[in-house]
């Protein structure tokens, strides 16, 4: 499958008027996206998710290092056509209608006629916004708004949308509206490059993620690499006090309130050592089961952990 979305060591250093010390908004990231990946672009509030994104687009040059975009160098002219992209914050024409900002950018895109009214009611309908089709923008809710962003961002077709934290600021309706609708683009077999730090939102619909943080890479994988990674539950029965104790040493949790004694662990290595020492002792082992984590709970826990340092 072709690479969507690829950066080599890209490195963004701004130097502010105001401070002495240069800001590295990215710093050395490499990262790969596939086609047809929905991949999630993580980090808090100034990681550098909007300045790769700018890299991305050829909005911004590089300090140094490479990006491509559909196999070209990004800013390539002629790929522009095959990509689409919903800033962060987009500016609407408030006083236009949904249908007549449609209108407006297939026009920028050359689609006219018969074609350009059906492209612009599937658009309508497949945002939900059919109905509100002929209301102002200035009377659209801010869930309206993105909905319409990301029609109009679909408007030329693009192989590749590139969205910035397009849940941000949102009610949970609002927010389940815009993720279901990238579901949809998922099915369709477009690429959606998504900024976010809404983290159940990402993990509702990525297949991998990468997580940066003041501007370096700290994790990057699928989904269930890293959220199935290490932690499992073991139970086990016919387990006397003595084992109990034993068993505390290399467990992180432990309930023994029952027949059925639950041990979880942190890593594989940790399995084998638990059914070692129960084995010849006579236990029986009912279960082992790997532990889904959160990705809320891995992002907490990496950004404090390389906060730490
Ligand atoms: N044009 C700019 N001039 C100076 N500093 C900038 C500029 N754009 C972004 N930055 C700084 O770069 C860092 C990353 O910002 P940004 O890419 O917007 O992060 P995010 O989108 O993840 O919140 C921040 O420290 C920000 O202040
Ligand atoms: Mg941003």
């Amino acid at each position: 499958m072709a690479i969507a979305v690829k950066t080599e060591h890209l490195t963004k250093t701004f130097q502010h008027i105001m401070h002495k010390e240069p800001v590295n908004a990215v710093s050395d990231l490499s990262i790969e996206v596939q086609e047809g990946e929905i991949f999630g672009f993580l980090g808090p509030n100034g990681a550098g998710k909007t300045t790769t994104i700018k890299i991305l687009l050829g909005l911004v040059y590089p300090t140094s290092g490479q990006a491509w975009i559909l196999d070209k160098p990004a800013g390539d002219i002629e790929t522009k056509r095959q990509i689409s992209y919903l800033p962060e914050t987009p500016y609407f024409y408030d006083y236009m209608s949904g249908i007549e900002v449609l209108d407006f950018y297939a026009s920028l895109f050359g689609i006219d006629g018969a074609k350009k009214r059906s492209r612009i009611e599937e658009l309508l309908k497949i945002v939900g916004l059919y109905q509100d089709r002929h209301k102002r923008l200035s009377q659209y809710s801010k869930g309206m708004l993105q909905r319409i962003g990301i029609a109009q961002a679909l408007v030329n077709d693009p192989k590749l949308l590139i969205l910035d934290e397009p849940t941000t600021g949102l009610d949970p309706i609002a927010h389940s509206e815009i993720r279901d609708l990238i579901l949809k683009l998922r099915d369709e077999g477009k690429t959606v490059f998504l900024s976010s730090h809404q983290l159940s939102d990402v993990e509702m619909v990525c297949n991998r993620v990468a997580i940066l943080n003041r501007g370096t890479l700290i994790k990057t994988g699928s989904l269930d690499e890293l959220l199935l990674a290490g932690q499992f539950k073991i139970e086990a029965e016919n387990l006397d006090k003595a084992m109990i104790e034993k068993l505390k040493e290399v467990s992180t949790y432990i309930d023994s309130k029952s027949n059925v004694v639950i041990i979880e662990v942190a890593d594989g290595e940790k399995v084998n050592a638990v059914i070692d020492m129960i084995r010849p002792t006579g236990g029986r082992i009912i279960s082992i089961l790997p532990q889904r984590r959160s990705l809320e709970d891995l992002f907490v826990e990496i950004i404090r952990e390389v906060n730490k340092k």
